[in-house]
């Protein structure tokens, strides 16, 4: 049994960002991160357009993000939630440039590049090159290693929160008084369940993205802090908000993930077109190829359905080769790898799912329903994305909340103990799997269901038959998973199975259509309050 006094599971933008800062402030405190396989996997790493901040006072101001950020999330964003993001993400920004990070300088030399995403009425979004995320992960990782209070624990898969549950007490979804005493974790190296008890504990898992047949998120986005927490009866909400990314690369050959051609090219002038080269966004909304999200990938899904094609098309052929290149070389070697040259062809785009806007609610100091559990960054619904996320606001929401939680901590950390009397991981009655196949199949028919019935166009009928599907894949996934030995292929399908479901359930009870989610059978808004506990 592992004691520390801060727990952290994931190794993102979010969890690092709270570790580091809670490590180098309380030097007498240990903190340990758990992360599923290596430290600088997570969808961080493979962020391209950048984060969105306020930076340039003289064109840009926190009211325009702010609109923006609320115009995004068609009605359900939190104002007050919006606005400490917006307000203090341009410190939090400072404080990744100061620990390392590197964003892309324009002409001048002196000032940042800022992009351009669709949905920003101004150009805001720092970046470096097409490999933000890579540049972040880097010079966390990197900070993170000069601090010898704090401990990343690799190849580390956390299974489930501990709580009252595991000392044998009543713990139903109504409970108001659950604990989190820490975590069992599988130690991938030995293969055997470790306790880590910790006197708090910060979710920062991550989103989802590995439900649907084709998502743009690493294999590592399996949901399973949202499917912990939600197992341990904590408060889930907003999982009907999937945001599919309009702008996939099309590789018929299948890839997962499915590679993404950055938002941030069609802000530096590229065009959405069909075979014909001809635009079609301006039938769908005034900001045609720089419009928000939700708008975008259901204008493309769309014209995919009624032209029975497989894709449509990214114009950059009329871009300075030069510049592109400067900006975007890694999508530009990945399409000439695949035989695109994207200044002579245009690049076949499809959507793909890309962001999870729900997850475990937290209010604005990061707080969970279950005491002293935290959480941040993708695995969270603060209130920041309502119906549908803003690009580039998210790198910045997990920077500013793991913030903020490093703040609510440090006033209590010295107020908090470790439960006594936990027990160890009981593998009794469990052997090892006969066959993988029926994991690997069950994944393959969860991701199919998904993208079928429950993508960007849904109905009573498809969800229905979704949740008919989902609940025999549920049962016999329990079944194995009660009589086998843990592997973390059989907690992820077990944790997908749970996001699958409550991505159904909750698109089931949303009676209208609003931001990423859209029904044929309540085509229009309504006021609607979401208040069904999951
Ligand atoms: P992640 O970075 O996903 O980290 C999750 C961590 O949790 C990982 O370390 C993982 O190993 C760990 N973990 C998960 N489950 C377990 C477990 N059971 N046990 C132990 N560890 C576990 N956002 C922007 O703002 N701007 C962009 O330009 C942008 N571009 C994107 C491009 C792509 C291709 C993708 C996929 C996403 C993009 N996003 C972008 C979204 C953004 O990258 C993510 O939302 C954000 O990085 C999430 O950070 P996080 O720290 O919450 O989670
Ligand atoms: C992109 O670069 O298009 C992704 C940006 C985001 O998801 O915020």
């Amino acid at each position: 049994m592992k004691k520390v006094d801060i727990l952290v599971v994931g190794s993102g933008v979010a969890g690092l960002t709270f570790a580091i800062k809670m490590a180098e402030n309380h030097p007498d405190k240990s903190i340990c991160v758990l992360t599923k396989t290596d430290p600088g996997e997570s969808n961080t790493r493979y962020a391209q357009g950048g984060v969105a901040a306020v930076w340039d006072d003289n064109k840009d101001s926190y009211q325009k993000h702010i609109e923006d950020t609320l115009d995004a999330g068609d009605g359900l964003c939190k104002e007050e939630i919006v606005e400490i993001v917006v307000k203090e993400g341009p410190v939090r920004v400072n404080e990744l440039i100061n620990w390392g990070t590197r964003f892309d300088k324009d002409k001048t030399g002196s000032l940042y590049d800022l992009g351009r995403e669709g949905g920003h009425s101004e150009n805001r979004i720092l970046h470096y090159k097409d490999l933000t995320g890579w540049e972040i992960q880097r010079a966390l990782l990197e900070k993170a290693g000069q601090l010898a209070n704090l401990e990343i624990l690799d190849q580390y898969f956390a299974i489930d929160i501990i709580t009252q549950h595991h000392l044998g007490r009543w713990v139903t979804r109504l409970s108001s008084n659950i604990e989190c005493y820490g975590c069992y974790a599988l130690n991938r190296e030995t293969n055997i369940i470790e306790t880590i008890l910790a006197k708090a504990t910060v979710m920062a898992s991550g989103g989802a993205g590995q439900v649907y047949k084709a998502t743009t998120n690493p294999v590592i986005a399996t949901g399973d802090g949202i499917a912990m927490v939600y197992r341990a009866k904590g408060r889930v909400e907003n999982m009907e908000f999937i945001q599919f990314h309009p702008t996939a690369l099309f590789n018929p050959a299948g890839e997962n993930p499915v590679f993404l051609v950055s938002e941030a090219v069609r802000g530096f002038g590229g065009i959405l077109k069909d075979a014909d080269g001809n635009e079609f966004m301006q039938k769908y909304d005034a900001r045609k190829s720089l419009a928000p999200r939700d708008i975008v990938a259901r204008a493309i899904d769309n014209e995919i359905k009624q032209r029975g094609t497989e894709h449509m098309y990214l114009d950059c052929r009329h871009l300075n080769k030069e510049e592109f290149l400067k900006h975007f070389p890694t999508i530009y070697n990945k399409c000439v790898g695949l035989g695109i040259d994207p200044m002579q062809t245009m690049i076949p785009v499809v959507p793909a799912c890309h962001y999870l806007c729900g997850g475990i609610k937290t209010d604005a100091l990061g707080r969970t329903s279950i005491h002293n559990l935290y959480a941040c960054g993708e695995c969270t619904s603060t209130g920041l994305h309502g119906a549908n996320r803003l690009a580039s606001n998210s790198l910045l929401e997990g920077l500013v909340f793991g913030h903020r939680i490093f703040l609510e901590l440090s006033q209590r950390i010295d107020s908090l103990d470790w439960k006594e009397g936990i027990p160890n991981w009981n593998a009794e009655g469990t052997s090892d799997p006969k066959e993988m196949v029926l994991i690997t199949q069950s994944l393959k028919e969860l991701k199919e269901i998904m993208s079928s019935y429950v993508g960007i166009v849904r109905s009573n009928v498809r969800l229905q038959r979704a949740y008919d599907r989902l609940h025999i894949l549920y049962e016999e996934t329990e079944t194995l998973y009660n009589s086998t030995t843990i592997s973390p292929q059989l907690c992820e399908l077990r944790n997908l199975i749970t996001m699958a479901y409550l991505i159904t359930r909750s698109a089931a009870t949303r009676h209208e259509s609003r931001g990423l989610h859209y029904t044929t059978d309540y085509p229009d808004q309504k006021d609607f309050l979401d208040d069904t506990i999951l």
